[in-house]
Formats: C-alpha cells, structure tokens, sequence
C-alpha cells in the first residue's frame, strides 16, 4: 500500500483529517529530560483525533533520530496514526539519500522535502530510497509564512517549457509528474490551495500548515482544496490538547 492510500486509511479510521505537528519550544539544558515525556503525554491525549504526526527538528534536536524520536515514532505508529519527518530535505543527492535512509530507518512513513534543488541529483535520489522503502515523499509548494513570497511566490521562466509561470504552479505541476504523495501550501494563502489544486487535482493530497497560530482557519483551507491540515501550536500549546484536537477534527468533518 502507497503512502498516499495508507494516508487515506488512516483518516478514515480517525475519521479525522488533522496531523499534529509535534512541536515544541526550546529547552534549556537542564529541562530538555521532560521533552520526551511532554510529547508521549500529548500523544496518548490527542491519539484518539488525529491521522498522523508529524515531527520537526524541535524533537529531532533535542532527543536524538534513535533515541527519543524513534521510540515516538513507534509509539505514532502503535496509536493507529502514521509519521511524517519535516527535514525539508535540501541538499545534495547522496547526501538526501542518507538523510532519507536514516530517517526510514527510524520507522517514518514518509519525508518531506525542498522542491527548490531540483530533480536530478536532488530530488530523484530521494524518491528512488523512497520507492525501494515503500515509503512517501511530500513536497513544498507554497510554505506558510509571509516571506514564501520571495521564493515560492516569484513569477520564473520554467527551464523546461521556456514559459512564464509562477514558481508555486510550477512546483505544483512537478509534484503531479514526480509522482509525489503530497504537497505543502500554507492555509494562510486559501486561494493559492485553490490554484494547485487545479493543478494537482485528486492525484497530489495538499498538506496545509498555518491553522490557528499563524492566522490560516482550518474550514476555509478545507474548502479550497487541503486534504489535510498540519496542526501544531493550536493543539500542543492548548491547555486542553485533546479537547482543542478533537475540536479541530468535528470543524472540518464533512466539508
Ligand atoms: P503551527 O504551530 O504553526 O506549526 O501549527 C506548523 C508546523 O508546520 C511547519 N510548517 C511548515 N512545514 N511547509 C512545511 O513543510 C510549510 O509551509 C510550513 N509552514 C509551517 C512548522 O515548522 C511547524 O512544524
């Protein structure tokens, strides 16, 4: 079974659409034993109202690829959800490859990385590992905050067609042809969701952070377009995780 369709399953069985981002603020030194114990606590909380989770460098950092994250990792998957690492990979091929390996060996079910380095010796190697693995691979199109602009947002000659496009439309069309598992556009800019998924259609599953904290609203990003929404600060930083997850679940049921 494909990433995307392991995806689908997920969220049917959670009935939920929502991947928790698992993030949390820095620790100094002497704190950072509670880190683990912090994101096992919201896990066994919100596990009943999520399909995924999805970790950042905010416990890669401070708990180590084999030691704390892996142990989540196992615990995400044992939950019924699957694991999603945001390394937004961005360098080298050989050099993806084995990000992309140690990261799968972890038990992640999927990867996501930078468009902006391009398909050969870039991207291709990744999604070569990913393919022998069985695992996805998940694309930037759009990020969420205001800079994306500056990049994602520019209007480029395309180096393949010759044509004038804008950059975001170009990745979009690139996911589409890579065969990617999905792609990212920040639910801060609902119309852009709109405009990929003219583009990517029901093949590419659009992945929306930027609910709630950044400004974005989750029924809004729903409606133009988002398969899933990436849900951090809203949930992790909630005085009641559980309750704000599984009212983040019920909003967009069904739209
Ligand atoms: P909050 O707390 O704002 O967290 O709900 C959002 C999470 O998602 C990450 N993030 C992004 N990841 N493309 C990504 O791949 C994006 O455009 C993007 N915007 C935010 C952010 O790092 C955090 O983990």
């Amino acid at each position: 079974m494909s990433f995307k369709v392991k995806m689908q399953e997920a969220a049917k069985s959670k009935n939920s659409r929502i991947v928790l981002a698992l993030d949390f603020p820095f620790e100094a030194a002497e704190n950072r034993n509670k880190v683990l114990a912090k994101a096992q606590g919201i896990l066994k909380a919100v596990h009943p109202y999520i399909c995924a989770v999805k970790i950042n460098h905010h416990l890669v950092l401070p708990l180590g690829t084999f030691d704390g994250v892996q142990q989540l990792v196992e615990q995400i998957r044992g939950q019924g959800m699957l694991a999603i690492m945001d390394a937004k990979v961005n360098d080298i091929g050989a050099t993806n490859q084995t990000i992309a390996q140690y990261y799968y060996a972890a038990g992640f079910d999927a990867l996501i990385a930078n468009p902006f380095i391009g398909w050969e010796e870039g991207l291709k190697p990744l999604f070569e590992v990913a393919q022998r693995l069985n695992r996805g691979m998940i694309l930037l199109c759009y990020m969420s905050h205001k800079g994306a602009s500056e990049g994602y947002g520019q209007t480029i000659i395309d180096s393949e067609t010759g044509e004038k496009t804008l950059q975001y439309i170009s990745f979009a069309k690139k996911a589409l042809k890579y065969g990617a598992d999905g792609i990212v556009v920040g639910a801060t800019y609902p119309q852009k969701i709109t405009e990929v998924k003219q583009v990517v259609g029901k093949k590419v599953p659009i992945y929306s952070p930027g609910i709630g904290t950044q400004g974005g609203a989750a029924e809004t990003a729903v409606k133009a377009g988002a398969s899933y929404l990436i849900i951090g600060r809203e949930i992790t930083l909630s005085a009641y995780p559980a309750k704000a997850a599984s009212q983040l679940a019920d909003s967009i049921r069904g739209v």
